[in-house]
């Protein structure tokens, strides 16, 4: 006790604090989500998210060609068109994420692919399945699920990573892959994801809000931790191989939960409001960005994340050095 235990001691310079800092961030931790739409030549930006864009296969190859980090998430983003009641576009093996998959494999085979399953960007309702009166069917949609994940691994895709919050979408996708010849196709389950307002900005770039009611009857309400912990054991015992939790800073008390209750990996999605919110303090002169990034990452990184999904990834290795 002070005076005699002086806590200070370890942080008096630079070199000493250095040594005690355990969790120091790597270009490994990050994942960087990317919004793929159709036709060429394309590269539209998003007003809600300043410095992310949607871009068109061909564009998408340009930019993973720089890419540091070891895997990128791909958000299919159809032609208002192409949506239908049961988002059949989805399933088409010459679609947008089939497209871009082969596009990266052809530039970077290196690169971990990772593909978003759900239907809220290819459905004309929005919601993240198939509709059952007003309410989404569970089992229907479990049957789209699986077939979009056995097209996506067909396509080259490493990684499933299924976000619809239905019942059983690990198992059912899991069963489809096997049976398919996949069973070396890894699924990485958004196995506890809320139902948060810090969604705004991804929903204007998949273009995929919800045209009635809200997604609160399939992701989790934000005051019961005990669903959101049982969400992540159950995708273990489906078969996933890595849990999610998402959003990132608002929960990082359920992240460190289910840390201690697996030792599977876990990602942690860094969502578009929480990057929206650290861009726009920034740009109103609020904050110093790249500290509070910094912190931000850290901070999940500390609670129990083994990867960082986040738009900020390829910005985090510049600032780095990575
Ligand atoms: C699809 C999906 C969403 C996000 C990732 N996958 C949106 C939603 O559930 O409405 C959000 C990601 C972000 O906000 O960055 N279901």
């Amino acid at each position: 006790m002070y005076p005699e235990r002086r806590l200070r001691r370890n942080r008096l310079n630079s070199a000493m604090r250095r040594m005690t800092e355990t969790f120091k961030l790597s270009a490994d931790d990050f994942i960087l989500p990317l919004f793929v739409t159709s036709g060429q030549n394309k590269k539209e930006s998003i007003e809600t998210l300043p410095g992310v864009y949607r871009y068109s296969s061909d564009k998408l190859a340009d930019v993973v060609s720089k890419v540091t980090v070891p895997a990128v998430l791909l958000f299919g983003v159809p032609d208002e068109g192409r949506k239908d009641e049961s988002g059949s576009s989805a399933l088409d093996s010459a679609g947008i994420i089939p497209m871009a998959i082969s596009a990266i494999k052809s530039v970077r085979p290196d690169l971990c692919v990772i593909t978003d399953v759900c239907l809220c960007a290819y459905t004309n309702h929005g919601h993240c399945g198939v509709l059952n009166e007003n309410d989404v069917d569970n089992d229907k949609t479990l049957v789209v699920l699986a077939d979009m994940a056995v097209v996506h691994a067909k396509a080259g895709a490493d990684i499933i990573a299924p976000s619809a919050m239905m019942d059983g979408q690990v198992a059912a996708i899991r069963d489809a892959l096997d049976d398919n010849g996949f069973n070396n196709k890894a699924i990485m389950s958004y196995s506890t994801k809320f139902a948060s307002s810090f969604y705004g900005p991804f929903r204007e770039a998949a273009k995929s809000s919800p045209d009635f009611g809200d997604r609160s009857s399939y992701q989790l309400g934000f005051s019961d931790k005990a669903q959101a912990v049982i969400e992540s054991l159950e995708d273990e015992k489906e078969g996933a191989d890595w849990l999610m939790v998402k959003p990132a800073v608002a929960y990082l008390d359920v992240l460190s939960e289910i840390r201690s209750k697996t030792l599977l990996p876990i990602a942690a999605y860094h969502v578009s409001g929480e990057y929206a919110m650290l861009k726009y303090a920034a740009k109103a002169g609020v904050i110093d960005e790249r500290k509070a990034v910094i912190e931000t990452m850290t901070a999940i990184k500390r609670s129990g994340a083994n990867a960082i999904i986040t738009y900020y990834a390829e910005e985090i290795c510049q600032w780095l050095g990575f």
